[in-house]
């Protein structure tokens, strides 16, 4: 799974992969602070690609940078048409776009505050992001050890590069215990998303997915409600414990590198097969990023 393009988009300019370089004395390289999106483009059923939900990507990175009181030197538009152009540029109608802006050189410490906001734009393919087994038969979780952040210790809403550290402790516990992912618990004990994934269960027909408070406001998540709403499947946003997965008649986790994977056991107690609930929304969702569903449809569909 390499992550190779002809192209990247540094500032503006397209850089070839091989001299697209960070120098070592970057500030985010050094405290972690710089935010970054996943984005997706499809290929369309009626050809070319189309990146899904862009608008809302790029909102959500200009936030998460205003949120961090890091400039950015484009607007929205300019950032929209940069995806495009960095998909164009390498001729990948279907790949996974990852922007990320971070602070350059200048000064050090945690003070300092004037070194330049760069952003770059990259595009690779991203296959199944928990595995083609898993998207199709479902994964097996653990309840990690590790608590998600606070809503006071960071700024949740925003995707800050540092916060995912704490994804990152409980994503390789759960990995060396030999689960496919993790479920994190808040501060409280509430159960509140995967490492790079929203979290859903359902019981007797009725959905419910915890609050956007102290997880990230996941664009696929919003989707996914969309989807339930539209199919008249009752959706609560509520708090919840993992007991409540351990009697669930499904689970599934939301991303957009994750998509939406199907979750069959939780801490060593079955959930089972993917169940109609899950699927359904897989099925509605999958057709939707390809510009199959009518009020579903991709940011752009022409190149
Ligand atoms: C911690 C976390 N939660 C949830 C998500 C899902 O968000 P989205 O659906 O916008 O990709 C992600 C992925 O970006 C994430 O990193």
């Amino acid at each position: 799974m390499g992550i190779e393009s002809r192209y990247i988009w540094m500032d503006g300019q397209m850089v070839p992969f091989s001299d697209a370089k960070v120098h070592v004395l970057a500030h985010t390289l050094h405290y972690g602070l710089g935010v970054f999106e996943g984005i997706r483009s499809y290929q369309q059923a009626n050809g070319g690609g189309g990146v899904f939900k862009l608008d809302e990507h790029v909102r959500r990175l200009s936030d998460s940078a205003k949120m961090c009181r890091m400039e950015l030197r484009w607007s929205r538009e300019e950032i929209k048409a940069a995806c495009v152009e960095t998909l164009v540029a390498n001729e990948m109608p279907e790949a996974y776009i990852r922007p990320i802006v971070y602070f350059g050189t200048g000064k050090m410490g945690l003070g300092a505050r004037d070194n330049p906001v760069h952003l770059s734009i990259a595009v690779w393919n991203w296959g199944r992001y928990l595995g083609e087994q898993g998207i199709r038969e479902g994964i097996r979780v653990q309840t990690s050890t590790f608590t998600r952040h606070h809503v006071n210790s960071n700024l949740q809403r925003a995707k800050v590069i540092g916060h995912y550290v704490n994804s990152i402790l409980a994503r390789y516990e759960a990995n060396d215990n030999g689960y496919d992912e993790a479920i994190m618990l808040d501060g409280s004990g509430y159960v509140a998303e995967g490492t790079g994934e929203n979290l859903f269960v359902a019981r007797d027909g009725v959905v419910k997915t915890p609050p956007v408070v102290n997880i990230l406001g996941g664009i696929t998540r919003r989707t996914a409600i969309d989807i339930l709403k539209h199919e008249g499947v009752p959706v609560h946003e509520m708090h919840f414990g993992r007991d409540a997965l351990y009697v669930a008649d499904e689970v599934f986790l939301t991303g957009t590198a994750a998509e939406v994977t199907p979750v069959r056991e939780v801490d060593r107690r079955s959930v089972g097969k993917p169940g109609p609930i899950t699927q359904r929304v897989q099925d509605i969702y999958q057709r939707g990023v390809r510009g199959e569903v009518d009020w579903l449809r991709p940011y752009i569909t022409a190149f």
